[in-house]
């Protein structure tokens, strides 16, 4: 096999792991009951705050980062069950195009859409982040949440991201991440093994990455203590609530032991986690 042969087999194998773990029915109740409900993304904690709370502050605090949205076009990418989409249509009158491998999500995407009667102002489309339908230049905005981190090639991500937005567009995103200049990388091997990739990006890997796209900072807000508190809170909430949500009891002490990963991470500094906001260059 040729290196790109092997390349490609990786890449395949890389995204099919993100779709075939989103599409199963226990990642999809595990997520849909214990993480939050619409949202699978880190929150913002202030003590035992519940998940969905401290979900949809992080959607608010990056919305309030973008100003007026209203009229504006968004690409969600990795949009999850969309509970960021309905809140920036809903709430700040964003038309949001959402696109996102597990078609189990996008199915309860649309059923939650429709029901919040959002249908006209929001879109679903299947589809890898990495390799976008959308023609040049479309979008005034780019959003994606904890979502990045599942692309066997990010870079490839970010060239997207570039093409697909207008000149002058804003990039906003989150993504667990690891620390810049890690030493000691094989303590976060049970992570990389559980996305099945070989590293994590880290916020100097974005910023030099969308430096070489043409993109400036707008800001970047480092929140790693509220990757450890919601992954601690999540934990918590798995270990008193599975049962009665009828999560199977081993794929729960998994998911503990997964979780308990990224609370040490944590904990240790070796993990990153925040708000990166950056402006494509007109
Ligand atoms: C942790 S979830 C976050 C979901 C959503 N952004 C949220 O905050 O609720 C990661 C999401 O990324 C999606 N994803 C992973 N790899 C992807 C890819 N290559 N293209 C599109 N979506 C992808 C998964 O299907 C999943 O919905």
């Amino acid at each position: 096999m040729t290196d790109n042969r092997t390349a490609a087999s990786n890449y395949d194998e890389g995204v099919g792991v993100a779709r075939d773990y989103y599409d199963s029915e226990e990642a999809d109740s595990f997520y849909s009951a214990i993480w939050g409900g619409e949202d699978i993304h880190v929150g913002l904690y202030d003590g035992k705050t519940d998940i969905a709370v401290a979900s949809r502050r992080t959607v608010d605090r990056m919305a309030g980062k973008l100003g007026d949205i209203s009229g504006k076009s968004v690409v969600d990418l990795g949009a999850g069950y969309g509970g960021a989409a309905r809140v920036l249509a809903g709430e700040y009158g964003a038309h949001v195009t959402c696109i996102n491998l597990s078609s189990v999500e996008n199915e309860r995407n649309r059923a939650l859409t429709k029901e919040a009667g959002l249908g006209d102002r929001i879109k679903i489309v299947g589809g890898s982040f990495d390799n976008m339908i959308f023609d040049d230049s479309s979008f005034d905005i780019a959003w994606s949440q904890d979502a990045i981190l599942h692309a066997p090639d990010r870079l490839a991500v970010l060239d997207e991201v570039a093409r697909v937005l207008k000149p002058g567009g804003e990039l906003i995103f989150t993504d667990p991440m690891q620390a810049d200049g890690l030493e000691d990388r094989e303590a976060l091997q049970p992570i990389y093994d559980r996305i099945h990739l070989p590293d994590l990006a880290s916020f100097g890997f974005y910023d030099e990455a969308l430096g070489k796209r043409g993109f400036e900072k707008i800001e970047v807000e480092k929140l790693t203590d509220q990757l450890g508190n919601h992954y601690a809170r999540v934990r918590e909430e798995l270990a008193e609530r599975a049962a009665e949500e009828g999560i199977d009891a081993a794929f729960r002490d998994r998911m503990l032991a997964g979780l308990k990963h990224w609370v040490d991470g944590a904990a240790a500094g070796r993990l990153a986690w925040g708000i990166m906001h950056y402006r494509k260059r007109s």
